[in-house]
């Protein structure tokens, strides 16, 4: 039996993510329909070994509680789903340790952790034939390929080429170390406890081993799963790398939503899980409209657009690379592109709502992954061209052009912007 575990952090997380994440937690932001980490639950859910998904963050009960009964219903026939409660952030391996017995509970072989702003089509079954043919692993870390410039954004290791036994480990190096970099998902044995007791930041005082001595809600009670633990672990022949080609990308800012809305719309039509078009309006590539979504029939959507629930499309209407949320309603003859239009926000007649794409991969580096650009520019501090994102319940009235800007939410505007931020 095989069990996992998504890291969700809580609300002090996310930044880069806003203002998208203010009235939605991070981790359930939809992409491609599903919220984000229903992506992880539906690739454990694939793996028959996996019984038991366990949700760890610092997000209040309340936050994910309607979730996770939403996931007890439409998995409860291959999965258990809970959500454990840190009381602080303590770290990516802080929240595993603190809820060891959990874990360990039913006695699982081994545990999958899985970061939850990771997007991924995650090849959580090779991970296992990878970890079950190395005797001694304690955690197999899937890796992937970058550029040598992107890789240092990254967790770069240096492997065995025969083994794949991790022989050094650094975060964000801030010189050029490798190119194969952490995904941030892993498969761990569970005698990785012991390990965590002894490497942990602050616990290597106590008797090596003695897992039960480290004490949390002491100052050092936050311990990384990266620099605390795989660190440590790299050379001694208990870490190895899954190496994959499979497509990878990570969720740090809205622009990268769009970006992974694009490969999950495609991965779920590939696998034949793309609801089909009864509503009469035309397509163009991957479309996701919500079954209680109205799409008018002369709209035009695609390629890459998802439609939350209840969110209406009048005629006309023309929507590509863009995610709509719940309950947003677009008005006649809009345009809507490379943006996100949030929960319950209305866009009038004859609008142009358009956004940049940006940090895209450049297709002519093999291996490149997205870059996530921050809002500001370090150099100049202007706004990076960026996607065009409607925070809740944001107005925008008929005839207004609002090009690569983000509006916050509950404002109503007046007038067109360009590159600006509406506060
Ligand atoms: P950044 O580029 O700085 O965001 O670094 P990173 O990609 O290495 O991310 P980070 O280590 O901060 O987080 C990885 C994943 O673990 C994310 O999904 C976080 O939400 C989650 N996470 C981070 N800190 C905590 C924590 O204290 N508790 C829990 N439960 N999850 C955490």
């Amino acid at each position: 039996m095989l069990k996992a575990v998504i890291l969700i952090g809580g609300p002090l997380k996310g930044t880069r993510f806003r203002p998208l994440s203010l009235d939605i937690p991070k981790p359930l932001f939809p992409v491609a329909g599903l919220p984000l980490i229903q992506h992880h639950i539906e690739a454990c859910a694939q793996v028959p070994q996996i019984k038991e998904v366990l949700i760890i963050g610092y997000y209040p009960q309340t936050d994910l509680a309607q979730f996770v009964q939403d996931m007890t219903n439409q998995y409860s026939d291959r999965l258990k789903i809970r959500y454990l409660q840190e009381f602080t952030a303590l770290g990516t391996a802080g929240g595993l340790y603190h809820f060891r017995d959990q874990i360990r509970y039913g006695q699982p072989q081994a545990f999958f952790v899985m970061n939850g702003d990771v997007c991924a089509d995650f090849p959580l079954a090779a991970m296992v034939d990878v970890h079950k043919s190395k005797d001694k692993a304690l955690i197999t870390v899937l890796a992937t390929e970058a550029t040598r410039h992107q890789s240092m954004h990254y967790g770069c290791m240096v492997t065995d080429k025969e083994t794949n036994a991790i022989e050094h480990y650094v975060e964000k190096p801030s010189t050029f170390v490798s190119t194969l970099v952490n995904c941030g998902v892993y498969l761990c044995s569970t005698e990785l406890f012991q390990t965590i007791s002894v490497f942990a930041s602050g616990a290597c005082s106590v008797s090596a081993g003695n897992e039960d001595s480290y004490v949390f809600g002491s100052n050092h009670d936050v311990i990384r799963l990266e620099q605390d633990v795989l660190r440590h672990l790299a050379g001694t022949g208990r870490a190895y790398a899954a190496p994959t080609l499979n497509w990878w990308s990570q969720l740090k800012t809205a622009g990268a939503a769009i970006y992974a809305n694009r490969h999950y719309l495609a991965l779920k039509n590939n696998m034949g899980n793309l609801p089909t078009n009864t509503g009469g309006y035309t397509t163009l590539g991957h479309v996701y409209v919500h079954p209680t979504a109205k799409v008018h029939p002369t709209a035009l959507l695609g390629p890459n657009v998802s439609i939350g629930a209840g969110a209406q499309i009048a005629a006309g209407v023309r929507i590509k690379e863009s995610i709509i949320l719940q309950d947003a309603c677009i008005s006649q003859h809009s345009l809507v592109m490379h943006s996100i239009v949030g929960k319950s926000a209305k866009i009038g007649a004859w609008c142009r709502v358009e956004g940049t794409p940006c940090g895209d991969p450049n297709p002519n580096k093999p291996f490149a992954k997205m870059d996530q650009l921050p809002l500001f520019n370090a150099d100049d501090g202007r706004l990076n061209p960026s996607i065009t994102i409607l925070g809740c319940s944001v107005i925008v009235p008929p005839e207004i052009i609002l090009l690569n800007s983000v509006v916050l939410p509950y404002k109503s505007l007046t007038r067109s912007f360009k590159n600006e931020i509406i506060l």
